[in-house]
């Protein structure tokens, strides 16, 4: 965990809407038999950056919080969801960390789509179990689950990492940042 600092994101957020890999195609599927939705309850994505998830999922229940201390990213969600006439979105600025009293439950559905290694673990972990309404879930997403095979790809091209990282290295140094401090977990945000 490190505490959240407004560089980390600075100018990503126009990036992270467009540049970033989709996450799997059977996710509301998966969702929505696993956690038995049925359209009822709210969600709360924390961490949701430019609100791919929000945005993905909030037609799948009664309303839904988007939650990120970064303005750029909000306003990318906000677009997003306007061009997709998605009506039933708040948008909150705020560090999990805050939560409960930045955005109070309870939620059928609680997601961190790659967020939550940035956020104090544990103490989020205890507020979030408060609030999710009995049955409700608190879901991590990401691309790989450790020990289980790699899903296969929801259609663009590889993406190409080992020249990536060979040109971070080569323009930035071998070691990772996050904004201006150095990355907390290796730079896979
Ligand atoms: C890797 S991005 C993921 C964005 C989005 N959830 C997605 O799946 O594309 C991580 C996000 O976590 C946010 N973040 C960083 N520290 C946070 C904290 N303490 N509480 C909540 N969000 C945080 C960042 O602003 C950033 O938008």
């Amino acid at each position: 965990m490190v505490r959240y600092d407004p560089s980390f994101y600075a100018g990503a957020a126009i990036h992270y809407r467009y540049g970033r890999p989709a996450y799997s195609p059977q996710l509301e599927a998966v969702l929505a038999e696993e956690l038995g939705l049925d359209g009822s309850g709210r969600l709360l994505d924390a961490g949701c950056g430019p609100g791919v998830l929000t945005v993905r999922l909030a037609n799948m229940f009664e309303g839904a919080v988007g939650l990120d201390p970064d303005p750029a990213m909000l306003a990318e969600g906000r677009q997003a969801a306007r061009e997709r006439d998605i009506a039933n979105i708040t948008w909150i600025q705020a560090v999990a960390e805050d939560l409960p009293a930045v955005a109070p439950g309870p939620y059928r559905l609680v997601t961190f789509g790659q967020s939550f290694y940035w956020t104090d673990e544990v103490r989020v972990a205890e507020a979030v179990y408060d609030m999710v309404e009995p049955g409700g879930a608190l879901v991590l997403v990401g691309h790989h689950a450790e020990g289980r095979a790699v899903p296969p790809s929801p259609g663009p091209p590889r993406i190409p990492h080992d020249e990536i990282e060979e040109l971070v290295r080569k323009y930035l140094g071998p070691t990772r940042r996050a904004g201006h401090l150095v990355a907390c977990n290796g730079g896979a945000g």
